[in-house]
């Protein structure tokens, strides 16, 4: 996705959702001294970790803020808002609320012309819907349920951009297996990549996590193949779009 926003020297780039700011270093080498990069997220401790990366490097133009991609406007320099050359999204579409919202926050900070990357998951169904069934039994369910990825179709994300005022540049997706010795290593990595939010068990009261979380294991487990390997198919679909220059 990096890629196909081609030479970035020079530019102002922001990373929304850039978690603990390793894509942000990447960005920050490839737009030199003479641009810069904003890494916002969320959540504090992420932009802890990414703080003191910058902090190791003090040749490169980074900085982090705490923030969702909604909050956007509010986190960029007053002037800077519509001149921004480009906002990138590294797996972090699927896990935002109001998708419109954030897309016209983001296409409102980019200067005419400018480009948005995301890349972001598409029909990984399979995991979420071992775990939905796990959690949606007794003595689970009725618990309050928030903050679940939702994924988007080719087609969805398409119209998502087009009714934010981009114009689609490209659309394309990666469909790879990615695969675990068990269950248990398999929610760790969904856990991790997704703190918490594949598994749903923070909300639920504290007796009865570690026993979801045992079940919701077994489901996974029963998807194993004969050498005890479970994997999950993901895709992730990559787009560029750019707002019409005036
Ligand atoms: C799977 S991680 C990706 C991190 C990083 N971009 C990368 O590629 O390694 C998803 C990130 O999205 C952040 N996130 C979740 N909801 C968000 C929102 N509404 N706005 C911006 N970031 C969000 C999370 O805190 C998390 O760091």
């Amino acid at each position: 996705m990096v890629d196909e926003l081609g030479d970035i020297t020079g530019k102002t780039v922001i990373d929304i959702g850039c978690g603990t700011g390793e894509l942000a270093i990447v960005l920050a080498r490839r737009v030199g001294r003479g641009g810069k990069v904003i890494g916002v997220d969320p959540e504090d401790r992420r932009i802890a970790i990414a703080s003191q990366r910058a902090a190791d490097h003090p040749e490169l133009r980074v900085s982090f803020f705490v923030g969702t991609a909604s909050d956007i406007v509010r986190i960029v320099d007053q002037q800077e808002v519509g001149q921004i050359d480009i906002v990138v999204m590294s797996s972090v579409l699927h896990w935002i609320e109001d998708k419109p919202a954030a897309l016209r926050a983001i296409h409102s900070i980019l200067a005419p012309g400018g480009m948005f990357g995301s890349s972001s998951g598409s029909g990984v169904k399979h995991p979420l819907e071992k775990k939905d069934n796990v959690l949606s039994q007794e003595p689970f369910r009725g618990y309050r349920k928030e903050g679940a990825a939702e994924f988007v179709s080719e087609n969805e994300l398409r119209a998502l951009l087009v009714n934010a005022g981009f114009r689609v540049d490209t659309l394309s997706h990666l469909d790879e297996m990615v695969e675990f010795d068990n269950g248990a290593a398999a929610m760790g990595w969904l856990n991790a990549s997704a703190f918490g939010n594949f598994t749903h068990v923070e909300y639920l009261p504290p007796g009865l996590q570690a026993l979801a979380t045992e079940r919701i294991e077994e489901a996974y487990a029963t998807i194993a193949d004969a050498t005890g390997v479970t994997g999950f198919p993901v895709t992730m679909l990559i787009v560029t779009a750019s707002k019409n220059a005036v």
